[in-house]
């Protein structure tokens, strides 16, 4: 399949999951999840001020949250649909003063800023993941770490290729015959590799840290932001109605999330760098 077909494909696949994306991380306990870890290693690493690139940021998540504790913020996306919404949010949410812009483009092609022009920069939510090709990956890192400060950090998350694995075995056996493919080439065409998702390239820990070592970033944390919890979504649910059982086990999934033995596991893995060069 050419590059441009999966490009409209996963243009597509967002325009009309918009508000699917607005609720995917607060729809449930199990989801809130990564939203809460992500915010919690955030939290450690950006500074106290400044003016923060939410690259990928979708319906805006991530920019609210980050507006409303007074970081300055431009949200880029692929998508108008997802940009729509969350000039919408950010709106009512009476925070559009602190969020600078709210802008179309692809992390492939950050012109539009200068070098060197945030306090942090974000792609979230595997932004990377849906560029099939590795060449244009390691453009799109490049880029996210040219319009960084030098000794910004730089946060990445993406959809873990070991953790898809473990979603074939719970959640869709009927698939099981991609697993290999999964595996070894890790990149999902929806209809050549299984259905219910837009092309999608699925990473192994040490090949994102690779992506942005390269790009002269040093590695500080890799965090699975499912962590202990990852693909037990009834139990995590579960566990929710007891407040001081929730409690003693966001602790003990805080504590772990950077656990060698749980980052690759997680459905979703976070890299936190630094710009170093
Ligand atoms: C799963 S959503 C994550 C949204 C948000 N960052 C979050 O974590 O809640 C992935 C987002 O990446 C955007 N996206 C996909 N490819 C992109 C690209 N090349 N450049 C910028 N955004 C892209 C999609 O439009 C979508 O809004």
């Amino acid at each position: 399949m050419k590059d441009t077909e999966v490009d409209n494909m996963v243009k597509d696949w967002f325009a009309a999951t918009s508000r699917h994306e607005w609720r995917r991380l607060k729809q449930d306990p199990y989801h809130q999840i990564e939203f809460i870890v992500t915010l919690h290693f955030l939290h450690k690493y950006l500074p106290e001020e400044g003016l923060i690139l939410d690259a990928g940021g979708g319906p805006g998540r991530y920019t609210i949250e980050l507006a409303k504790q007074g970081y300055d913020v431009v949200l880029l996306d692929l998508v108008p649909e997802m940009l729509k919404l969350a000039e919408r949010k950010v709106k009512r949410a009476g925070l559009r003063r602190r969020v600078k812009q709210i802008v179309e483009g692809s992390i492939e092609d950050l012109s539009m800023f200068g070098d060197a022009t945030f306090d942090a920069v974000l792609c979230l939510g595997s932004p990377l993941g849906h560029i099939l090709n590795q060449a244009r990956r390691e453009k799109a890192a490049r880029e996210l770490v040219r319009v960084g400060r030098k000794n910004i950090p730089i946060f990445a998350s993406v959809i873990s290729r070991l953790g898809v694995l473990k979603t074939l075995l719970i959640r869709i056996q009927h698939e099981m015959r991609y697993a290999k493919h999964h595996l070894t080439v890790g990149d999902y065409i929806p209809g050549a590799h299984g259905e219910g998702f837009t092309a999608a390239h699925w990473f192994l820990p040490e090949e994102l840290c690779d992506l942005f070592e390269a790009q002269g970033v040093e590695v500080l944390e890799m965090i699975g932001l499912e962590g202990l919890s990852s693909h037990f979504q009834k139990e995590t649910n579960r566990l929710y109605k007891d407040e001081e059982k929730w409690r003693i086990w966001m602790e003990v999934l805080l504590e772990t999330c950077t656990h060698p033995a749980v980052v690759g596991g997680s459905e979703h893995f976070l890299l936190v760098g630094r710009k170093i060069e």
